[in-house]
């Protein structure tokens, strides 16, 4: 069974000021039963991996270089990173896809590079509405996934995906249980073809999308949802801890 986690993404949101979220939410899960990472501004990974250190708690970057150095004016390899103490680190979420035009073969050079690095890759795949309205979720959600992990004879040590329909994410809309379901159960299926069922079946595949305290319980009891990534609602220690909680109860 894959381990269940709760991801934060704070995007381009925070600074020093709002680290004393990161400890509020430590103080509330002294001992998790899930999974909790905290996905931050690069500038804030260093401070709070230090705020975190006895606790289980692991912060995550939001993007990395495919590169492990160079001449790559603004941009943070894997390894430095993993030195500033992220454990994990998002890759290809739609917002860096469309700001960035970032495509599957970049994404999966990333993957590559974060997993020689040792971080825990959180790979973002989701469809748009046009793509829904069309029919095409699952074609499009196979070749993102297929496009990332294309060449590689077993999943990338400690990947997790995160399915996140484009036209969810910040909009207050989510699929219904069943839309959900559909895609999480593809998902599964797609990674038993490619790797066997056991180790499959130990990817964490998390929802994203507008996860709320009010909607997590019952994205959690869909088959096949073992977390969420959470925007907007990790921001605030009161937000994301009932959804941590509503996870370990799942
Ligand atoms: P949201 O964002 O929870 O604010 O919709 C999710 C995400 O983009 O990871």
């Amino acid at each position: 069974m894959a381990h269940k986690l709760a991801a934060g993404n704070w995007k381009m949101n925070g600074t020093r000021a709002d680290l004393g979220q990161i400890m509020a939410l430590a103080a509330a899960h002294p001992d998790p039963a899930v999974d909790i990472s905290l996905c931050l501004p690069a500038t804030l990974i260093s401070e709070a991996a230090q705020h975190v250190a006895d606790h289980p708690i692991t912060i995550g970057a939001q993007d990395c270089h495919s590169a492990g150095s160079g001449a790559h004016t603004g941009d943070i390899a894997a390894q430095q990173l993993l030195d500033a103490g992220a454990r994990d680190v998002i890759l290809g979420h739609s917002e860096r896809r469309t700001d960035h035009g970032e495509d599957d073969a970049l994404i999966r050079a990333k993957l590559v590079a974060a997993c020689d690095a040792g971080l825990r890759p959180i790979l973002c795949v989701g469809e748009s509405l046009a793509e829904r309205d069309a029919g095409r979720t699952l074609e499009r959600i196979g070749a993102q996934i297929d496009g990332a992990l294309e060449g590689s004879d077993g999943p990338p040590s400690a990947l997790v995906i995160a399915y996140e329909p484009i036209w969810a994410i910040g909009t207050g809309r989510t699929p219904s249980l069943d839309q959900i379901g559909e895609v999480h159960d593809f998902m599964r299926e797609q990674l038993k073809a490619r790797y066997g069922d056991t180790a499959a079946a130990a990817v964490p595949l998390l929802y994203g999308g507008s996860v709320k305290p009010g909607n997590a319980a019952e994205i959690f009891g869909v088959p096949n949802v073992d977390g969420a990534l959470v925007g907007g609602a990790s921001l605030k220690e009161s937000d994301f801890t009932p959804i941590i909680t509503a996870l370990s109860a799942s």
